[in-house]
């Protein structure tokens, strides 16, 4: 078992994988003061587990490919300014407990491929993460087949998550979705959105783009250090 710092990290291990979820804000100067940490991470795990970080900037990227990490995913992303956003489309329930994390990490396994999906306990940490959050559910019938985690802290929020299960994609539930959390967000006083994605996940930009989030500029990275590179 990994022992990191929690004000400084997040993390969870979901079979042979252990993920890092680096906690916003001074990241950068408190890891690149931690090598000795990170050193440790790596030494500590056994030899057939592998380590993966959350979305890290490419500073950190830069640092933890240092410790033989590489990068699995590279993320864009992107922000919307909330000023003067109005629609009469609203989902009215974003109750978090622990079931609506559940019912949201079963989607999410469906949605996401094997190992890249979020479990509830995930969901529940990035639920903690922001100072104000909700999750939404769209239905098809009675079955819940889409969800999205928005939170807010101070006036920045952050799209967290939006999943809708394959054989409903496609339908207007991820629109449904997002302008119900652009909808929340505005409500609760937040004047930018941000989220990201994949940069070549054309399904999750198409619809950002179509809602008025804009490409900043900014790149992100998933790290990996594999089980045999140890
Ligand atoms: C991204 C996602 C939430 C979109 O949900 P959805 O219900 O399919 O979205 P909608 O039906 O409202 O469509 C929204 C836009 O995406 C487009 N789109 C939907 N499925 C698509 C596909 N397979 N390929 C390309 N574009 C697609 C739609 O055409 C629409 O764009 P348009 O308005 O310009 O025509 C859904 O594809 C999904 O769950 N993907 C897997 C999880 C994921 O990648 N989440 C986002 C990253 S965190």
């Amino acid at each position: 078992m990994l022992n990191i710092d929690p004000t400084l990290a997040t993390v969870h291990t979901v079979g042979a994988v252990t993920k890092i979820s680096f906690i916003s804000g001074h990241v950068a100067g408190a890891l690149t003061s931690r090598t000795d940490d990170i050193a440790k991470w790596c030494a500590t795990l056994a030899p057939t587990a592998s380590l993966r970080t959350g979305a890290v900037t490419t500073d950190i990227a830069a640092l933890l490919q240092s410790f033989g990490f590489t990068q699995a995913r590279e993320l864009v992303l992107l922000e919307r300014d909330l000023d003067g956003f109005n629609t009469s489309i609203a989902i009215q329930d974003w109750a978090v407990s622990a079931w609506r994390c559940h019912s949201a990490a079963r989607i999410d396994a469906q949605a996401f491929p094997i190992g890249w999906d979020m479990t509830r306990s995930e969901i529940t940490h990035a639920l903690q993460a922001t100072t104000y959050s909700g999750i939404a559910f769209v239905n098809q019938g009675r079955q819940r087949i889409g969800y999205a985690l928005v939170g807010t802290s101070l006036d920045h929020a952050y799209l967290q998550r939006i999943a809708v299960l394959p054989p409903a994609q496609g339908l207007g539930f991820g629109a449904l979705l997002t302008e119900s959390c652009l909808r929340w967000a505005a409500e609760r006083g937040a004047a930018k959105m941000f989220v990201n994605t994949e940069s070549d996940n054309q399904p999750a930009l198409r619809l950002y783009q179509r809602f008025g989030f804009e490409l900043c500029g900014e790149r992100l990275f998933v790290m990996e250090k594999a089980a045999t590179s140890r």
